[in-house]
């Protein structure tokens, strides 16, 4: 116990140096230095800066939280594709209201997005899926995500039969593969500093337009 708490302990957090962050810039969109800090996060050696956690929950209210792609952002919101039959895809339709997270650890920055989730309707999502490698095409056919595997065999012998499938048939689309987009009400950008001088810069939709305004660390 002592040796994992040891183990655990010894590792550093918040290993800088980060680069600058200037809270005092405005943006008429929060996606706007959403895009600057990704473009910094890839610039400084993130290996996946489109990886988020994507926080839902269930219909008793108990929080559920998994990671996923990032797909795309654009002044409407952020994007990330998956099944609707899946456990999300079934929370989502009872609770649209979500969070995500993401957190670029080589420059020390975390965004919280909270928002609502819709889905883009069949062409997008059609063309999301079709963007998709073969194989993750097949297992999107499958239309099985979240549900009880007796055997891995079961799993190799249906993926066989989607891909054949794929073979003959390449336009084969998935029903319940879904281009979902968050449409934000609130974004949270969180620059860390090797000190703990934290600089938190929040985002707030009225309605209208987006507020900032900083937050105490
Ligand atoms: C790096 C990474 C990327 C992932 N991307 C996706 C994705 O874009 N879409 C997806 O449905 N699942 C993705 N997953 C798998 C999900 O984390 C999760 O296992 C799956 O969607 C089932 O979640 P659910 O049971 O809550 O519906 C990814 C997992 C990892 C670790």
């Amino acid at each position: 116990m002592e040796d994992t708490s040891k183990l655990i302990g010894e590792r550093k957090t918040l290993v800088g140096p980060f680069p600058p962050f200037n809270p005092y810039k405005r943006f008429e969109y929060p996606h706007e230095l959403f895009l600057e800090w990704f473009q910094a996060a890839i610039a400084n050696g993130e290996h996946e800066p489109q990886s988020m956690t994507l926080s839902t929950t269930d219909p008793y209210g108990f929080p559920d939280a998994r990671i996923l792609i990032l797909k795309d952002i654009d002044e409407n919101g952020w994007y990330f594709a998956s099944s609707s039959k899946s456990k999300k895809g079934k929370q989502l339709e009872v609770n649209p209201n979500v969070a995500l997270t993401f957190y670029w650890s080589l420059i020390g920055r975390q965004v919280r997005v909270r928002g609502k989730v819709m889905g883009m309707g069949k062409e997008r999502s059609t063309n999301d899926f079709l963007n998709r490698g073969i194989v993750a095409r097949a297992i999107a056919l499958l239309d099985k995500q979240s549900s009880i595997l007796e055997k891995r065999s079961d799993f190799d012998i249906a993926l066989i039969e989607q891909l054949n499938r794929l073979k003959e048939n390449p336009a084969s689309v998935s029903n319940s593969w879904t281009l979902y987009r968050v449409v934000a009400k609130e974004v949270e950008f969180w620059q860390g500093n090797e000190e703990r001088k934290h600089i938190r810069l929040k985002f707030n939709y009225d309605g209208e337009k987006w507020t900032q305004n900083l937050l105490w660390p």
